[in-house]
């Protein structure tokens, strides 16, 4: 089965093509499938920003299509920036003004939830919601290389994600959670089929 992934972000496609490549599902990119597009993403979950995405891609290829909108919600912020995680700052400043954000808060309110809501289209344009979450906390100074956006102060059992390599963080990383529970759901679905 081949899905194309509506994002333009490398580390969203490399983490689902990590996870999907193992159950045999090919992920393309909307690039490699000939589209450049970025939607408005004015919904107000992130249910409803994945399937903006999706249905964006869907609309121009009629196939099977998967869109993931994610972020972070911090505690000690009544959850922000929530939905605006990508907007809170430009990308490459995330950490920083987190960090500034949440100087004066001691170590037991730092805590914090990535979540990821993947919205699947099949070849009919039927919807599919997943979603995933991931319990952490909020460090107090960036740590590690690795990942992407908010990774650095993102700590899961004491290690940031950051400190994870590519297979840590997807087996438990509130994008995995997500992407296996749809593969579960598709590998139901065309065990359905085949009988
Ligand atoms: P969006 O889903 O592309 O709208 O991304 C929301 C924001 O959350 C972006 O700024 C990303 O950098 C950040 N983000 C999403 N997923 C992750 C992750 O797994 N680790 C760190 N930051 C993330």
């Amino acid at each position: 089965m081949k899905i194309v992934m509506a994002t333009n972000n490398q580390n969203k496609l490399k983490e689902a093509r990590e996870i999907f490549d193992s159950l045999g599902i090919v992920i393309i990119s909307q690039k490699e499938a000939g589209i450049a597009i970025e939607p408005e993403e004015n919904g107000k979950t992130f249910a409803e920003n994945a399937l903006i995405k999706a249905h964006a891609v869907y609309d121009l290829l009629k196939c099977p299509v998967i869109a993931d909108d994610s972020g972070l919600c911090v505690d000690a912020l009544d959850g922000r920036p929530n939905v605006y995680s990508a907007r809170y700052a430009p990308e490459g400043q995330q950490c920083e003004k987190l960090l500034q954000e949440l100087e004066n808060i001691p170590e037991n309110q730092r805590t914090a939830q990535f979540v990821t809501v993947i919205a699947f289209l099949d070849e009919n344009g039927k919807e599919i919601l997943c979603e995933g979450v991931c319990q952490g906390a909020i460090g107090f100074e960036k740590k590690g290389t690795n990942g992407f956006g908010y990774d650095p102060v993102f700590l899961y059992q004491g290690k940031s994600f950051a400190e994870l390599s590519a297979d840590e963080k997807n087996a438990i990383s509130h994008r995995g959670i997500a992407l296996r529970k749809l593969y579960e759901i598709l590998k139901e679905r065309s065990l359905n089929h085949a009988e």
